[in-house]
């Protein structure tokens, strides 16, 4: 992982799983029990902004109490390495976990859960509070929504741009608890491979990226990613 090769890191909630944070799909996974339209979509906020708050609120709340684990440690270590320049972590996640265990390299490619964002006048910040009582407001008087990618939304245009660059320019790219379902996040690691990528993936279950891998580590990423240092 030495020396001028350029790193990508493509990571999902299975990485943060062994913080205690649920993943998406898979056993115990929040699609299992909610249903992405009626919470995590432009028209579900139209709807019933507060019923959408609850749901955020609960899932802020479970990240309020959770730590980096193994695996978001490793990667910061290796981009410590490395240095920041070198090695692009762009991750799915909205979790705030990998800035938590110190990478500084980080795309957010589906926002994050910790910025609110206003639906009128579109000014964002950092927001930490849970236990919301009511919808948060903007000063300009406008509902604030968690700037986040719902379903039927846009990624942020320079955000996906970037780690559209970074995965074309990859000398190596580790996939990482991810069910490769997503787009355009799973087509970065296709893109890494075509430009001449060595492509590794980590996973506890094979996914219909492991059959583009040159190597696949099925296992935990919190036990697997600290052999890499
Ligand atoms: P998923 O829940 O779809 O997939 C999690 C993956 O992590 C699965 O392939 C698991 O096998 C794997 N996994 C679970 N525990 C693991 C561990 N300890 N170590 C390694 N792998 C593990 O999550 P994502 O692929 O991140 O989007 O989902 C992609 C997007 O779908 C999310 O960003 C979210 C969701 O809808 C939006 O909300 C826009």
């Amino acid at each position: 992982m030495k020396g001028s090769l350029r790193a990508v890191f493509l990571t999902g909630a299975g990485v943060s799983a062994e913080s205690g944070v649920p993943t998406f799909r898979g056993e115990g996974g929040l699609w299992r029990n909610f249903r992405p339209e009626e919470l995590a979509t432009p028209g579900a906020f139209k709807k019933d902004p507060w019923l959408v708050w609850q749901w955020y609120d609960w899932r802020r709340k479970i990240l309020s109490g959770v730590r980096p684990n193994a695996g978001h440690r490793a990667l910061s270590e290796i981009e410590k390495e490395k240095g920041a320049e070198g090695c692009t972590l762009i991750t799915q996640n909205v979790d705030g976990l990998h800035q938590g265990a110190g990478s500084t390299n980080v795309l957010e490619l589906h926002g994050s859960i910790w910025r609110l964002r206003c639906v009128l006048c579109a000014a964002a910040a950092e927001n930490r509070e849970v236990g919301l009582e009511e919808i948060p407001r903007c000063a300009c008087g406008g509902l604030l929504r968690p700037a986040v990618v719902w379903f039927g939304e846009q990624l942020p245009e320079e955000v996906i741009t970037a780690a559209v660059e970074a995965a074309g320019k990859a000398d190596f790219m580790m996939v990482i608890g991810t069910s490769g379902v997503v787009q355009p996040a799973a087509s970065l690691a296709v893109r890494a491979k075509e430009n001449g990528a060595y492509v590794v993936e980590v996973n506890t279950e094979a996914t219909p990226l492991t059959s583009i891998m040159d190597v696949t580590l099925q296992g935990r990423a919190g036990d697997i990613l600290p052999l890499l240092l």
